[in-house]
């Protein structure tokens, strides 16, 4: 199929229940996701309202017609206050979208909108060590982070945890405009 126009906009609730059905392939058949059991729309719903309430990025790429072809966000990598400048992304792309650089636009944007909401790093954390992952990571600067050897274990295998990282805007050549506490 070709990569049909898209747009990528701000996510809103009323597309949880695509989100979910997007991420559900990846659950199911894939290991970037360490989940097993895929989440339902409302299950979504709550995982989204509760970062865009804290503002985080949270972006959606659709097709003329409004059909979701990928989603993609960013958090605070970690809980603790220490972490606020870090963010992780995450992205999914409808299977049958893949390959035809959606993920790269999608990206993109992420990037953008992350370092403008004053995040000055990005994590991927890349389960199952997926090759196509690495490579939209790569091509988008990323660098490796690190490898982390069979910590997941998923359809009868073990999974490889690969760290990749970028610096946003000013990266760690400048300190925060607030300090985290
Ligand atoms: C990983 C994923 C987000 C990439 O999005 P995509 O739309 O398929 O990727 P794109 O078509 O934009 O390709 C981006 C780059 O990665 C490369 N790439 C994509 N898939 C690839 C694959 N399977 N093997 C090798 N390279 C690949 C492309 O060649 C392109 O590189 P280039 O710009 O240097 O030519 C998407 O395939 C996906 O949703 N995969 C399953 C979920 C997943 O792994 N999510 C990431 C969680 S960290």
């Amino acid at each position: 199929m070709d990569l049909p126009q898209f747009t990528i906009g701000s996510a809103h609730l009323h597309h949880a229940a695509e989100v979910a059905a997007i991420y559900a392939h990846h659950v199911r058949g894939g290991t970037a996701s360490f989940e097993t059991e895929a989440p339902g729309a409302a299950e979504m719903a709550a995982r989204m309202a509760k970062l865009l309430d804290a503002g985080a990025p949270w972006l959606v790429a659709h097709d003329s017609d409004g059909t979701l072809l990928g989603y993609a966000y960013a958090s605070q990598f970690r809980d603790r206050p220490a972490y606020r400048m870090t963010c992780e992304n995450s992205i999914y792309i409808r299977h049958d979208c893949r390959g035809m650089g959606l993920g790269k636009a999608l990206l993109t944007a992420l990037i953008e909108a992350s370092a403008q909401a004053g995040f000055r790093q990005m994590i991927a954390v890349i389960g199952g060590a997926e090759p196509g992952s690495i490579a939209l990571h790569a091509a988008l600067g990323f660098a490796d982070a690190g490898r982390m050897r069979s910590t997941g274990r998923k359809h009868g295998r073990w999974l490889d945890t690969v760290y990749m990282q970028l610096p946003l805007g000013l990266g760690d050549s400048a300190p925060p405009e607030e300090e985290p506490g």
